[in-house]
């Protein structure tokens, strides 16, 4: 399928949330795992979201429209970058919140994991706290393209064990395409289009 993605709406603060009825995936991660790079394979653009080598590059909520499915993946700011003010890591986590409680059009969360690093503290912490909200967590190990095919396996069983869930988490490289056709069929899947 021809597939489209556009940026419809950026949201800073919590008063700007608003109520979108379609379908909502949202993509959380660590800062610099990946999660803006993932937006642009699949929309096979360079720079429809804006990466940086550098964490903390995405401050704000996007949420990016798919066409001809209708629904909305949605880019979060990533999560421990620890350069950033207390202040404004409390005002991160408010505003993830805010997005994430009482929102029926929130279909899952695509848990973004770098393939290289063993479980972090804060991953384990986000995906309890999902699980605890009751959201369907879909695990993707990123730039699947740098670690050798034995270490990746053993983290996609280790991962596996510690989310409880039958599926293997799926491997995704942004500069190869590994698992890009497997991941939109996924969200297909979970956005019910
Ligand atoms: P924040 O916006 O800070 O939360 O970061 P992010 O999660 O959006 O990460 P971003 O997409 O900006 O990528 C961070 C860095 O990782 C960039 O230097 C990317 O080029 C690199 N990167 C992302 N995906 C891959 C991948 O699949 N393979 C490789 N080798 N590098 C990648
Ligand atoms: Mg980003």
């Amino acid at each position: 399928m021809n597939r489209t993605i556009e940026l419809v709406k950026t949201i800073y603060e919590i008063k700007q949330l608003e109520e979108f009825h379609e379908p909502q995936i949202a993509l959380a991660g660590r800062s610099n795992v990946g999660k803006s790079s993932l937006v642009n394979r699949l929309a096979g653009r360079k720079s429809l979201a804006k990466i940086s080598s550098k964490p903390g590059k995405t401050r704000s909520l996007n949420y990016y429209r798919v066409q001809p499915d209708g629904f909305f993946l949605v880019d979060l700011p990533g999560y421990g970058y620890a350069k950033c003010s207390k202040t404004e890591r409390e005002k991160w986590g408010r505003l993830i919140e805010a997005y994430m409680t009482a929102n029926p059009a929130l279909k899952a969360v695509v848990v973004l994991l770098d393939s290289r690093l063993t479980p972090q503290k804060l991953d384990l912490e986000l995906t309890s706290y999902l699980r605890g909200l009751g959201i369907p967590v879909i695990p993707v190990l990123t730039k699947a393209d740098k670690p050798k095919q034995r270490e990746r396996a053993a983290l996609q069983t280790q991962w596996r064990d510690i989310l409880q869930q039958l599926r293997l988490p799926l491997l995704f490289s942004s500069k190869t395409g590994m698992g890009e056709e497997k991941l939109w069929s996924i969200l297909a899947e979970y956005a019910d289009v």
